[in-house]
């Protein structure tokens, strides 16, 4: 099995293939074997069968499962609340990232001291075909800076009145993934759906299925968007992500 390209799908984000099951040091992971943007494709449900929540996603397994089938680029799906008024059903592509999470293994390495450099922690050749994939299908993108939170709560409006201080849209999923993937020395790119404002930016209080209702909508949009991004990925790297360990050990 050799998949150059792995999509990380989140919450109401599903594509059917052929499905097996991967063990890895971190447990096993069902992916589903597809062709999309005339390439095959390795798709891993984030949040698995049962729809683990957030903060016990096992990220460290999915990356590894990624590397292990052969992927050199990831494309992750994300849901975000917008903390800057971006319309409902558009998409943000982070170019940069904060992160307030708590329980998360960040790492694969656990016995040797590795700082992977995070100064561009998105793969620029894939936020690139992201973007003009996201042009080409008609649809309404923009940068900006992922905030990720624990969860599995929505966020308080005094949260959201600090976090918008660092970012411009908030999710739960985001991280620890684009560092997992620079410790593999992957490329990885996030599109982000905005499926509501964030609290305290809306009059009304918010439901969680909300998130999933509007995922759904802009479901097949977004499938346009990753079709056209992978057909747009050149075949060869241009960029420096497959050489981020050359100095990252102490
Ligand atoms: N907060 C955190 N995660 C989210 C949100 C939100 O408002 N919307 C979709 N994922």
């Amino acid at each position: 099995m050799n998949k150059k390209i792995a999509v990380i799908g989140g919450t109401g984000f599903g594509m059917e293939g052929e499905a097996s099951f991967i063990d890895t040091p971190y447990g096993q992971v069902r992916a589903e074997a597809i062709e999309l943007g005339g390439r095959e494709v390795l798709f891993i449900p984030r949040h698995g069968e049962v729809h683990l929540p957030p903060h016990r996603v096992n990220y460290r397994a999915i990356l590894w499962v990624a590397k292990a089938a052969g992927a050199v680029r990831v494309i992750s799906t994300n849901t975000v609340g917008t903390m800057s008024w971006h319309p409902v059903g558009s998409f943000v592509i982070p170019i940069d990232f904060v992160e307030f999470t708590r329980s998360r293994p960040a790492t694969f390495f656990e016995e040797e001291t590795v700082h992977v450099d995070l100064t561009t922690p998105y793969c620029s050749e894939v936020r690139r075909a992201l973007t003009a994939g996201a042009e080409a299908a008609g649809a309404l993108v923009s940068d900006g800076t992922y905030v990720c939170t624990e969860g599995p709560h929505l966020e308080s409006p005094a949260q959201i009145r600090m976090l918008r201080r660092f970012g411009d849209v908030v999710g739960m999923t985001g991280y620890p993934e684009v560092v997992l993937a620079r410790e593999l020395e992957l490329c990885y790119a996030s599109i982000c759906i905005v499926t509501n404002p964030a609290a305290g930016m809306r009059i009304d209080s918010m439901a969680a299925a909300e998130i999933t209702r509007e995922m759904e909508r802009s479901a097949r949009l977004l499938r346009e968007v990753i079709e056209a991004a992978i057909s747009m990925i050149p075949e060869e790297r241009g960029c420096s992500c497959g050489r981020a360990l050359a100095e990252a050990r102490l």
